[in-house]
């Protein structure tokens, strides 16, 4: 198997205000600066980026964003472009669930602003992940596959690629997929890419995201296909976060 490092992102959602987010990732470096053999993500809400990124400048720890625009300048009201993260962000989540069922985006609009973060040297953070109604009806791997592949229509930075599967039923739930689910799934996800970049398929990093935690995290990282988490509510804590980290480093 190829030795891909494991990531651990944290996607602090529209949580922390300015001040609490500089604390948070003041605390993350504490704990976690040293651990070595993991990649270490915080997404912070945008208004906060730019005090994250110098609070962690330095660090080990990098600094992603939570959306981004495919579109490169003009009238876009509220939106954020590559441009404008170059220089603060090393990542950037596309495509997380909410966005596509709050905001309505389609795997189409994923992938141009996949394919926008690349070209701007920004690694994409591409989400899938179904929903309950899918998974009951025995469709989840053929619903991933699918929306997977139609979020990367037109990619070619296979380098830069980290995929997220998050059953949107796990997220923020509690109940996160078992480690046999997600691993089902992950496999899923990169025989996608294997289909669409044969030399890639081994190299990409694909992540679980969906209620991870201390308790759960060590069995999900055994399996072959997870390299990482994407992770909410427990990002936002700097001790159960840094735990995440620790667990994953060790892999
Ligand atoms: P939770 O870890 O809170 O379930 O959130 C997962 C998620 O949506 C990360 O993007």
């Amino acid at each position: 198997m190829a030795s891909r490092i494991p990531v651990i992102a944290g996607n602090w959602k529209m949580n922390t205000d300015l001040e609490s987010g500089i604390n948070l990732v003041k605390e993350i470096v504490a704990l976690s600066n040293a651990v070595s053999g993991v990649d270490k993500i915080v997404c912070p809400p945008f208004i906060s980026i730019s005090s994250v990124a110098q609070s962690a400048s330095g660090s080990t720890v990098q600094v992603g964003s939570q959306n981004v625009s495919a579109n490169s300048d003009g009238a876009f009201t509220g939106e954020v472009s590559t441009s404008m993260l170059r220089g603060l962000v090393s990542h950037a989540i596309v495509g997380h669930s909410e966005r596509r069922a709050l905001n309505g985006e389609t795997s189409e609009q994923v992938a141009a602003k996949a394919i926008a973060a690349a070209e701007a040297g920004i690694s994409p953070i591409l989400c899938i992940g179904e929903d309950l109604s899918v998974r009951k009806a025995g469709n989840a791997a053929t619903f991933v596959a699918d929306q997977l592949e139609a979020s990367l229509a037109g990619y070619s930075d296979w380098n830069s690629l980290i995929v997220a599967y998050e059953p949107v039923w796990a997220i923020g739930t509690g109940e996160a997929a078992t480690s046999e689910q997600a691993q089902e799934m992950t496999a899923v996800c990169r025989e996608v890419v294997r289909k669409l970049a044969p030399d890639a398929a081994d190299s990409v990093r694909v992540l679980y995201g969906g209620s991870v935690n201390s308790g759960n995290v060590a069995e999900l990282l055994t399996q072959p296909d997870i390299d990482g988490a994407l992770v909410g509510g427990a990002s936002l804590k700097a001790d159960e976060f840094s735990k995440l980290i620790a667990a994953a480093g060790s892999k």
